[in-house]
């Protein structure tokens, strides 16, 4: 099986490699820092295909991701994993959430739907977070960049079963995972799942082809909790 990751260099994207590598999969992977991606090509070996990418150049990134899947002669999964967040409010730190977390999102996810209608099925399975639940004050536009890439997964996962062009969509929604990610978050956090846990239920969630996954499970309830808290509760705790 062949899968490619974008954003494969740091925390859950780069357990999720090493486990498909392991579990046999030749992969593709992606990220700014070229040098990661070499070091992991060499440690890794010949199932690991790379190339430099930064998703918020969205043509380039397209392309590249098209040069990308062609030299692997094609691929079964497409893990849509890069995104950023940040506690600083400018206009230029959110735009570049915006860019990385939704824009980019949707520009690579419109060209993988096209390549797996081509092929006759595939699967895209999108890194969304809890986030996109609900609205939040402390990172407002990063929750809103992940309602956007759900919202979008439902669309496209409705579209293909329409079609019945055997395209599997699997939004994936973690809870809080340690990684270079949060390392912004310091103590504010609980339920932290190790990226190499993260990584195991994501990939049985991908295996299992599932429509909707919480990381770790238990963020299922805390899912629930956030669609049925009234605001009055709601906007004090978020
Ligand atoms: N950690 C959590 O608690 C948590 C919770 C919910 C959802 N998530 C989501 O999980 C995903 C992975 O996050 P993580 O926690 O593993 O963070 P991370 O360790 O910071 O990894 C982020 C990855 O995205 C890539 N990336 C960032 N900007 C990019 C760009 N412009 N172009 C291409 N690649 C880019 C990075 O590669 P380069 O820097 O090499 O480009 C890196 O490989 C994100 O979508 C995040 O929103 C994380």
């Amino acid at each position: 099986m062949k899968a490619v990751i974008i954003g494969a260099t740091s925390g859950i994207g780069l357990e999720l490699t090493k486990k498909l590598v392991n579990e046999g999969w030749e992969v593709g992977i992606t990220g700014r820092r070229v040098h990661i991606l070499q070091d992991l090509q060499k440690a890794l070996g010949k199932q690991v295909y790379f190339a430099r990418m930064d998703v918020s150049e969205f043509e380039e990134a397209r392309a590249i991701l098209g040069d990308l899947i062609q030299e692997m002669g094609g691929v079964d999964v497409l893990i849509l994993n890069a995104g950023i967040g940040s506690f600083t409010r400018t206009w230029e730190k959110e735009k570049a959430i915006i860019d990385i977390n939704a824009t980019g999102f949707a520009a690579l996810a419109n060209i993988g739907y096209k390549y797996f209608e081509e092929q006759g099925g595939g699967q895209i399975v999108g890194i969304s977070s809890i986030a996109a639940e609900r609205g939040s004050s402390f990172i407002p536009v990063y929750n809103a960049t992940k309602a956007f890439i759900s919202s979008y997964m439902e669309g496209l996962r409705t579209h293909a079963q329409k079609k019945r062009n055997g395209i599997t969509i699997t939004d994936i929604r973690p809870g809080f995972v340690e990684t270079p990610m949060t390392e912004q978050n310091g103590d504010n956090m609980f339920w932290v799942a190790t990226a190499d846990k993260a990584a195991k239920q994501i990939m049985q969630a991908m295996k299992r082809k599932k429509k909707v996954a919480y990381i770790t499970k238990r963020w299922w309830l805390v899912a629930k909790l956030l669609k049925v808290l009234p605001d009055f509760i709601y906007s004090r705790v978020a």
